[in-house]
């Protein structure tokens, strides 16, 4: 007797599940992942097939030993027919072994082509996609709904082709056997299947409803149990709350994990007692035919033993539309993904950037962030927030920037918070395309560039670099993985960090926690410099930081800097005297649109916003000085 509620993975999709239809593009599309194991379902198909006729044979045999073997006194038979029981017996221990072991291969055959296949995906998704996804979604994604997935083709369909069969071959023997119980027994049943479909509900609910407080639960133990959240709590929070918010989420998913066990076990002992009733009819009906000579003892032995057989496929027959509709919705939700816009990808024909001069040439940009319903799944925002979406398309963030940076040359963008430098260097990397006119490198639209090519000749350091979380090696290696160790230390020396990092506990081989916590500002932008080194690119993207660094800081970076941006394309968003200083063109940046482009001493002499961002800066930086 199995218990059917569906995994409670799957409780949460039942609310959607309200005017799903099935879909055949959908059911076509999940044969194509079925596909490459058609062979092994076809074996696992007939080990079900096989295993249910198995099971057919025992109440044959003890009608056998009933009937003929005793009154004929047949010990030999007797002894034939329990050694063909206990054969049977094996043989399905056997084949059960043999379902299990087919079922997995599909099962985590799928669960891995459909995670290589997401991952895959959603590494190539534009940064835009990323800024608007929520990562616990995402992950929920690539973790949960593709288990859902695969258990359409193991558990559903298994448990329906298996059910179908039982309940059919079971039924058949019956009717044969003796058609009037067989309708008796069939009689009770809407005593049973009514009620539990009752129950079946509430289970459902009940499921759902925990499945959203562990979800709730988990979101506060993610949020506040990583570095930046556990330091928040620290700073402006209080534990007592903290703890009284949790424990209520707790003690809510103890109250329902109370519930869920209860109604489960009325659910599991109405089938036990339906059974019983069913047994039980069967023998007390069934006896009166054996008296009156109607049918032989064996067979009403056999027809109880039947009896047990049907109650559960029955069950589980009721609920499978719901289980398929529940999996096709897993489906879905994977191809949801999988069918996401990749708004920024290599254009057919696209041509490799080789050994890149590094001119650079914005001619007449405009841009403006792409909307949400072009880069990202609504599903994996976080709740609501495409209702706050103004209508309309975004706000343009750059207008006609026309500038050409020679190669070698260091240009500076400054200007006031939020006018756009940021934005405007991520079109070179095609972090974003560009809405109208070009961004063109040695002559070459960046978009008809391939990509590889493209990150190859281009080295950011951002405004908050991130490192992984592992050795230091590791991550300067991430930009090159073959530089020896004698590579790494040259970038390093060059990036002025060398000594920080042979410094620290175990060197080059040092742990940086998540988000490389153990380095300060001005070392981890350091390290950042080393990796874009390593990577020796012809254009380099600088972003500096908008913190102040300390003065020895300040001066490491600085020298860092003279070396790293030698004889390299520098596009610098500068936000220190120090760098602003020493470029070849600095363009001042406001609202979007360069306002003032000239040398320092042109720009101070014009006496415009140049001049006012200057003094602020020097207003700001003397007293450290
Ligand atoms: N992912 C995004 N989606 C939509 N709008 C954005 C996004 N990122 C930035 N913006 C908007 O674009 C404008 C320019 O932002 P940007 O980050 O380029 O400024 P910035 O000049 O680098 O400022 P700062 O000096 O503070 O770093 C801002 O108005 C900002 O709100
Ligand atoms: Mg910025």
């Amino acid at each position: 007797m199995r218990m059917r509620f569906g995994p409670p993975g799957h409780a949460r999709d039942r609310e959607a599940l309200k005017g799903v239809t099935l879909d055949r593009g959908v059911l076509k599309r999940a044969w194509g992942f079925a596909r490459p194991y058609r062979l092994v379902i076809l074996g696992f198909l007939a080990t079900i097939v096989v295993s249910s006729l198995i099971g057919l044979l025992p109440p044959l045999l003890f009608r056998a030993i009933i009937d003929t073997a005793i009154p004929e006194g047949n010990r030999q038979l007797v002894v034939v027919l329990t050694a063909v029981t206990v054969a049977a017996a094996l043989g399905s221990a056997l084949i059960g072994i043999l379902q299990r072991w087919l079922s997995s291969v599909i099962g985590e055959g799928m669960i891995h082509d459909l995670r290589v296949a997401l991952f895959d995906k959603v590494q190539r998704m534009p940064v835009a996609f990323f800024t608007r996804t929520q990562t616990g979604a995402l992950i929920s994604r690539l973790n949960n709904d593709v288990i859902g997935a695969q258990d359409a083709v193991t558990g559903t369909l298994g448990s329906i082709v298996s059910n179908v069969i039982v309940l059919a071959t079971t039924l058949t023997t019956m009717l044969i056997l003796e058609w009037r119980l067989t309708l008796l027994a069939l009689v009770v049943l809407p005593l049973f299947v009514l009620p539990a479909k009752r129950v079946g509900k509430v289970l459902q609910s009940i499921s759902r409803e925990r499945m959203n407080l562990n979800a709730q639960m988990n979101t506060q133990m993610t949020e506040r149990f990583n570095v930046a959240g556990a330091m928040l709590v620290k700073l402006y929070g209080d534990y007592d709350d903290e703890l009284g918010d949790f424990g209520n989420r707790a003690a809510r998913v103890r109250d329902t994990g109370v519930r869920q066990a209860l109604y489960g076990r009325v659910f599991f002992v109405a089938l036990g007692v339906v059974a019983a009733v069913g047994t039980a009819v069967v023998y007390g009906v069934g006896a009166q035919l054996v008296i009156s000579g109607t049918i032989s003892l064996g067979t009403l032995v056999a027809m109880a033993a039947y009896v047990t057989r049907i109650y559960g496929p029955l069950n589980d027959l009721t609920n499978a539309r719901v289980d398929l509709m529940t999996a096709i919705v897993s489906f879905e939700r994977v191809f949801e993904v999988l069918d996401a816009p990749t708004s920024i990808q290599d254009r057919p024909g696209a041509v490799d950037l080789v050994e890149p001069l590094g001119r650079v040439e914005f001619d007449h940009v405009s841009f403006r962030y792409p909307a949400a319903n072009v880069v990202s799944v609504a599903s994996l925002e976080a709740p609501g927030s495409t209702d706050e979406l103004p209508a309309g398309p975004p706000p343009e963030v750059l207008h006609d920037i026309d500038v050409v940076i020679e190669p070698g040359r260091e240009v500076a963008f400054v200007g006031p918070s939020g006018a756009g430098k940021t934005t405007l260097a991520s079109l070179v990397p095609r972090l974003y395309d560009v809405t109208a006119g070009a961004v063109r490198i040695d002559g070459h639209d960046v978009r008809d560039l391939t990509q590889t090519s493209l990150h190859a000749a281009i080295g950011v350091v951002a405004q908050d670099p991130h490192l992984f979380h592992e050795s230091v090696a590791a991550n300067l290696r991430y930009a090159r993985p073959d530089a020896t160790a004698a590579e790494l230390e040259r970038a390093c020396r060059a990036a002025r960090i060398h000594d920080v990092i042979v410094a620290l506990p175990d060197g080059y081989d040092t742990i940086v926690g998540e988000r490389g916590y153990r380095l300060s500002g001005g070392e981890k932008q350091r390290v950042a410099i080393a990796r874009m080194l390593l990577k020796d690119p012809a254009i380099v993207i600088l972003d500096e930081a908008t913190s102040h660094l300390d003065t020895e800081n300040e001066a490491m970076v600085q020298a860092a800097l003279d070396d790293a941006l030698r004889h390299r394309t520098s596009i610098v968003i500068a936000h220190r005297l120090s760098t602003i200083r020493d470029a070849d063109l600095i363009c001042v940046v406001d609202d979007g649109r360069i306002v003032e482009r000239g040398t320092h001493e042109d720009l101070l002499a014009l006496g415009g916003l140049y001049a006012e961002l200057y003094l602020t800066l020097v207003g700001e930086t003397a007293p450290t000085r």
